[in-house]
């Protein structure tokens, strides 16, 4: 296999992704008021649209290669990708990922985050909680000279203990002026293996975790949104991170939450 150019940003391009990441935390913290029984996914994405505009920044998915809407809004079985509409009213008991992407001087910020719409299910409390237990060891793996193949395999690893499984279709990716570059960043895999991580370089994780099988399934109709192949729940949590000298900085944090 051809080696990948990976591009190394320089402190002041990391300036830039922070200043994005910090505010599409803050955003992900200002849809979090909203998300409650009866509101469309499409007034999520309306205030979405509304606030990061306020905010002097862009929304990323809006238009990229053909996305419709500002931001990706995952209900239930939804695996990623979930186009906000008018008619999905959220509902007592579901889960949400929301998934936001705020380019701030010409640089990416990604991140995403699950939200209980009133109280959850056990399982569907267990997945969000191992999904983001998922990311949070995932980000732990990452330093210097660490492998990208340590990054999936300790994602994979406590997933498939805790009894759910892992999607393969999706990956992290590298990100900075562009939305997805080099490397993929895959949420299972081998320690030891793939590429060795360096100062500079910034990426996503951002585990997919789904209850039953780790098989996805795309809508034919909008080409976009992923379900679980049986219909049963999945979870997600993203951040954008970049490799630093002494470990991992979070470029996206979500206020009040270390990771
Ligand atoms: N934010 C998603 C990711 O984590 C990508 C969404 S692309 C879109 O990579 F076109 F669906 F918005
Ligand atoms: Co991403
Ligand atoms: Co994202």
């Amino acid at each position: 296999m051809a080696r990948e150019l990976i591009t190394l940003l320089s402190s002041r391009e990391i300036d830039k992704m922070r200043r994005a990441g910090h505010l599409a935390g803050q955003l992900l913290h200002h849809l979090s008021a909203f998300v409650k029984p009866g509101v469309s996914t499409l007034e999520l994405n309306d205030e979405a649209e509304r606030w990061t505009q306020a905010h002097g920044a862009k929304s990323a998915p809006l238009g990229y290669k053909g996305f419709p809407k500002s931001i990706c809004t995952s209900v239930n079985e939804v695996v990623c990708h979930g186009i906000p509409n008018e008619k999905e009213i959220l509902k007592e008991g579901d889960i949400i990922n929301i998934d936001v992407t705020l380019i701030v001087d010409g640089y990416h910020g990604d991140t995403s985050k699950m939200f209980f719409v009133g109280e959850p299910a056990p399982v569907a409390k267990k997945l969000v909680e191992v999904t983001n237990e998922c990311r949070r060891l995932g980000i732990a793996a990452v330093k210097p000279n660490a492998r990208v193949g340590d990054i999936g395999a300790v994602i994979q690893e406590y997933a498939e203990a805790q009894g759910f499984s892992v999607v393969q279709d999706f990956v992290g990716h590298g990100i900075s002026n562009v939305f997805h570059t080099a490397p993929q960043i895959p949420h299972y895999g081998d320690r030891g293996k793939g590429l060795r991580l360096r100062p500079g370089m910034v990426f996503t994780i951002e585990p997919m975790i789904n209850e039953g099988t780790w098989e996805v399934d795309l809508d034919p109709d909008d080409g976009w949104t992923a379900y679980t192949l049986d219909r049963k729940l999945s979870a997600q949590a993203e951040h954008t991170i970049a490799v630093v000298e002494d470990g991992v900085e979070i470029l996206t944090p979500y206020p009040g939450e270390d990771m």
